[in-house]
């Protein structure tokens, strides 16, 4: 029987640290690369989508719910400091884990952290897609509702294309986009006629196999396999890529900012609480739990930290100075957007192009698609760099096939096997999947392993005080003030996501218990060292 909380020791970990070689992975990343990556991988569909419904949720009080959900990841964030200077590996939460919890949990995390990773870039590709289909509106250019969505997607999209028209025909006097426009045509499509299925069907227009329709987002994965591609040929060049996308956002994000607050009408952020947060705290809360996905992609710096040149400074700079910039842009973005439309008006699908075009500023909406393309493209590149790393370091410790997933490109110096399948999946995910639930999941898995960096931190404080730490997570430690709110800020937004996202989440993991207990148990290093040194392991 194998011991399941065999723990990796602390020297272990700094001698992997330190290996060199062309099977090891290049350090060249500095402050500026991470920060960057940071960036790269915060800034996408969260704030240019998933701020529409936050608005709905808490009003103009959205800038609080981003505060909210800011602090919970800037606990989570400090805990993630301090580990990613004082371990320097690619594993991340999966390591930390491994060196504090024990074998079993750190498998655990690193399984879950395909959720976040993998699922993460499935996710965001479905919303590059969406918005490369806008962007390519702007040049009156169409792309067949079959190869735009996954096949559900498409069919609902038709649906509501040809529902829209029928309803439009029988009420003109709908046509004006009220709530009646919007109950006629829910009725329609709770009950759709037999025309109207047809209909749909035929605006799809999807090739069959097998008398099966045929819908796939090509967009979503080409553009998958494009970053995939990138990944595979060095982390410089990946970085220089993700630099030069960041910049991009960061200058659309300032004009949205700079043009956005010339239009601002302060009467709509409400002249008194209960019109400034009209769902009150239950609805910063709310809002807080969904705005959380904006924030996803900070603590993928620290899967990094075998490619960073001088971790132990440069770690905490990259996920504190990421964090600080996006939450402090995000609570910008949410004073101007609730301050230039009405909060019940603003639009759920794209708040902030909307917003622009409903002042008629067409230019500057154009100017806003490109640069969400352009954010979304780099938090894929961070989110599959991430998961390749995570692999990797599973692989190394045994957990999963070393000759595949460790197996570093002698020129190009990365993990390219695992890189390549990782990218495929999601690519192969991100174009025939209905997108909506692997994004709540993502949510779930990432808040998890927050929990779980909060938790790790303590033991280890407790198990091993003296061990040097280049950056020490403030008020952690003899009263781990810091730790203790990371675990309920993001705890409690793990509680709001509801039982649903849980089964999901726990039956995740009970598919990887399977994989732990059929393979990654039998071949784990560690495992192996404690029979060697004739340890009888108990469990
Ligand atoms: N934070 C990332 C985004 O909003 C995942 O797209």
């Amino acid at each position: 029987m194998a011991n399941l909380f065999a723990k990796k020791t602390m020297n272990v970990l700094m001698a992997e640290a330190d290996e060199h070689g062309s099977q090891t992975l290049e350090r060249s990343l500095g402050p500026f690369s991470l920060t960057a990556l940071g960036i790269g991988a915060v800034i996408g569909a969260g704030i240019f989508v998933l701020s529409g419904l936050g608005a709905k949720t808490a009003g103009p009080a959205l800038m609080l719910a981003f505060v909210l959900s800011g602090f919970g990841c800037a606990f989570a964030g400090l805990c993630y400091a301090e580990f990613a200077a004082m371990i320097p590996l690619a594993g991340s939460a999966y390591t930390y884990a491994y060196a504090t919890l024990g074998e079993l949990f750190a498998w655990i995390i690193g399984w879950d952290l395909t959720l976040e990773y993998a699922m993460g870039a499935s996710t965001v590709s479905s919303g590059w897609s969406n918005t490369f289909v806008e962007f390519l509106a702007i040049f009156h250019l169409k792309f067949p509702l079959w190869l735009a969505y996954d096949h559900w997607t498409g069919l609902k999209k038709a649906f509501e294309s040809v529902g829209r028209k029928t309803v439009m025909a029988e009420h003109p006097d709908y046509a004006s986009g009220t709530k009646a426009f919007s109950d006629a045509l829910a009725a329609l499509l709770a009950h759709p006629s037999a025309q109207l299925t047809a209909s749909a069907h035929a605006l799809l227009n999807a090739p069959k196999i097998g008398g099966i329709e045929l819908g796939f987002n090509l967009p979503a994965f080409l553009i998958a396999l494009l970053i995939t591609t990138v990944l595979v040929i060095g982390i410089k060049e990946s970085a220089r890529f993700n630099a030069g996308i960041v910049v991009l956002k960061l200058a659309v994000v300032l004009f949205v900012l700079g043009l956005g607050s010339h239009y601002v009408n302060k009467a709509n952020w409400g002249s008194d609480w209960h019109t400034f947060a009209p769902f009150g705290v239950g609805g910063i809360g709310l809002a807080a739990g969904l705005v959380f996905f904006s924030y996803i992609g900070f603590d993928a710096v620290s899967t990094t930290a075998q490619e960073a040149k001088n971790p132990q400074r440069d770690m905490p700079i990259g996920i504190i100075a990421s964090l600080a910039i996006c939450t402090l842009l995000y609570i910008g973005v949410a004073a101007v957007l609730t301050g230039m439309v009405y909060w019940p008006e603003i639009n759920i699908e794209a708040p902030i192009v909307r917003a622009f075009l409903d002042r008629n500023l067409n230019s500057a909406a154009n100017v806003i698609t490109i640069g969400s393309l352009a954010g979304l493209t780099s938090v894929m590149l961070v989110m599959l760099l991430g998961q390749s790393r995570v692999l990797y370091s599973m692989a190394k410790d045994g957990l999963l096939p070393k000759g595949f997933f460790a197996d570093i490109h002698p020129r190009f110096r990365t993990p390219w096997k695992g890189t390549i399948l990782a990218g495929f999946i999601a690519a192969i995910v991100g174009s025939v999947t209905p997108i909506d639930d692997i994004g709540k999941m993502v949510n779930i898995g990432t808040l998890f392993a927050f929990v779980i960096v909060c938790i790790a931190v303590m033991v280890l404080r407790h198990k091993d005080p003296d061990r040097h730490r280049p950056f020490r997570t403030p008020l952690a430690w003899p009263i781990p003030v810091v730790p203790v709110l990371g675990i309920l800020f993001n705890g409690y937004m793990m509680v709001e996501l509801g039982a649903a996202n849980w089964i999901r989440l726990v039956v995740w993991l009970l598919i990887g218990l399977v994989v732990y207990f059929s393979y990654s148990r039998k071949h784990s290093k560690v495992q192996a060292a404690l029979l060697k040194q004739g340890l009888e392991p108990s469990a």
